[in-house]
């Protein structure tokens, strides 16, 4: 891949993993999210473009529905470096297939197409804290909302000190063994790939996220990121 040099070694190929073959249920457009596009650009492009951008990932694996795996290829960068494979019926699923498309990797960035806007700087921070020794980094912002948490009936049982609280976006680093151990367990669930590692006493180290990171999940979501694209005096804030 022909990208600018952020000055970090290279000891081992860097592969990111793009899961986009989730339905987008919650944004309820008639095709899968990572398809809808953002200021006249699919999301799955949009980060497959800032991952290149970024100048520190050898190789991208994009995990799509069975469906859109020509769709998916047509759309994307043209690029010996850049593979489509299907994805699964979770998440988890879709992570496991990337996995298992890149035995040669030394890392792995596991990066959500839905965080199209996500700013290649902070690609480039994620790679540079891996290549400093620590084997799993996930970048994440102090919570605004106070979070509390609540029992089935909905009666609050605890407010969690939110100094302590990280709201926790991707991409999330990893050295390659330690992801591919953790997915090579039985019955594995988490709502993130770190929370995966973490089950094997693993320190997971936080960085500093990127507001431009978040997770294009509602409509809300969607008017707010073709809003930054067009331009609409919204900039990048430091949290
Ligand atoms: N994803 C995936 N495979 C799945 C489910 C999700 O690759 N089976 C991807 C999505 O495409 C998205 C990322 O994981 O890029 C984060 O998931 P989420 O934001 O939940 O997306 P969706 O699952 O598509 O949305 P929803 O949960 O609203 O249906
Ligand atoms: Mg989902």
């Amino acid at each position: 891949m022909n990208t600018p040099d952020h000055g970090v070694r290279s000891d081992g190929p860097v592969v990111a993993l793009v899961p986009a073959a989730g339905r987008g249920v919650r944004l309820g457009e008639s095709i899968p999210k990572a398809f809808v596009t953002v200021g006249g650009t699919p999301m799955v492009r949009l980060a497959v473009e800032g991952l290149i951008a970024s100048g520190v990932v050898d190789r991208i694996i994009v995990m799509v529905p069975t469906e859109l795996v020509d769709s998916a290829v047509a759309l994307l960068p043209p690029s010996g470096s850049v593979q489509v494979v299907v994805g699964g019926a979770e998440r988890i699923d879709s992570v496991r297939a990337g996995v298992a498309a890149a035995p040669d990797a030394a890392y792995f960035l596991v990066h959500d197409a839905a965080r199209a806007l996500t700013p290649p700087e902070l690609i480039a921070r994620v790679v540079a804290e891996l290549r400093t020794g620590h084997r799993a980094v996930i970048p994440g912002l102090p919570v605004t909302d106070t979070i509390k948490a609540v029992d089935p009936t909905g009666t609050v049982t605890g407010t969690p000190d939110r100094a302590q609280l990280r709201a926790i976006q991707t991409p999330q680093g990893f050295a390659a063994e330690l992801l591919r151990s953790a997915y090579a367990a039985e019955g594995v669930q988490a709502t993130d790939d770190a929370g995966l590692v973490e089950r094997f006493g693993v320190q997971v180290r936080t960085i500093p996220g990127d507001p431009m990171a978040f997770k294009i999940t509602t409509r809300l979501d969607l008017v707010l990121a073709n809003a930054v694209l067009d331009g609409a005096g919204i900039q990048a804030v430091a949290p």
